[in-house]
C-alpha cells in the first residue's frame, strides 16, 4: 500500500463544473454517504473548488473531498464529504487527498495554521481511521465534541449523531 500512497498525487486536482455529475455518482456509489443534489456538487466544484479536491484517473473521478472555510472562521477547513471509489479504498487515496488539500489550502493562506474539522458518526470507523492517521502524520491532537444530533439530522432518528472532530492546528505539511 505504501508505494501507492504518493503515486495518487499525480491524479489530484481542483474540481470544476464538469465534474459535478461524476462527483454525485461517486458519492452515490459509496452507499454510505448522504447523497446531495447535482446542484450542490456544482457549487462545491465552482464556488468551493479551492477547498475541494478530486482524483481524476484518465477522466474517471475515483475520489473526492468537498470542503469550505466557515464564514466566520477562515482558519478552519471544514471537510464535508470524503469519498473513494470502492476499487481504490484502502490504497491511501483518502489520506493523500486530505494531505494534498490541506497543503494547498495552507499555501493559499500563506502558511498560516489551519484546523481541520469534520463530523463523523461514531460507527464510521474507516472515517475515524482516516482522520486519526492524518492527525498522527501531522503530529497534532484530535478533539471530539457533541455537534449535530440524531434528532437534528432526521425526524425519525434514522441518522446517528454526528460529533465534530477538530484536528490541529496544523502548521506545516508532513513532508516539511
Ligand atoms: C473513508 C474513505 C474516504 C477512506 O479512504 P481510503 O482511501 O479508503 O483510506 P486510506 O487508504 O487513505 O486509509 C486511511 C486510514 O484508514 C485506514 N483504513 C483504511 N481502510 C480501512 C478499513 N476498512 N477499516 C479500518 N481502517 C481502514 C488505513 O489503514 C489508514 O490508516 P493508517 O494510515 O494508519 O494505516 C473511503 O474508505 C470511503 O470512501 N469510504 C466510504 C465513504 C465514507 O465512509 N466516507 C466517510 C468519510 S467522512
Amino acid at each position: 500500500m505504501a508505494q501507492q500512497h504518493n503515486s495518487w498525487r499525480h491524479y489530484l486536482r481542483q474540481p470544476h463544473a464538469g465534474d459535478a455529475i461524476s462527483m454525485q455518482r461517486l458519492v452515490a456509489a459509496t452507499e454510505v454517504l448522504d447523497l446531495n443534489s447535482t446542484y450542490t456538487y456544482l457549487l462545491m466544484a465552482t464556488d468551493f473548488a479551492s477547498t475541494s479536491i478530486v482524483a481524476d484517473v484518465r477522466g474517471e473521478i475515483r475520489g473526492l473531498i468537498t470542503g469550505y472555510h466557515p464564514p466566520m472562521r477562515p482558519e478552519v477547513l471544514f471537510v464535508w464529504q470524503v469519498a473513494v471509489a470502492r476499487t481504490a479504498q484502502g490504497t491511501g487515496l483518502g489520506g493523500t487527498m486530505l494531505d494534498s488539500l490541506v497543503q494547498r489550502v495552507q499555501e493559499e493562506r500563506h502558511g498560516h495554521p489551519i484546523t481541520v474539522e469534520a463530523t463523523v458518526a461514531p460507527s464510521n470507523s474507516v472515517s475515524r481511521a482516516l482522520f486519526g492517521a492524518f492527525a498522527r502524520r501531522h503530529g497534532v491532537p484530535v478533539t471530539e465534541q457533541r455537534h449535530f444530533t440524531a434528532a437534528q439530522l432526521a425526524a425519525d432518528q434514522s441518522h446517528e449523531d454526528e460529533p465534530i472532530l477538530r484536528i490541529g492546528p496544523i502548521t506545516a505539511s508532513p513532508n516539511d
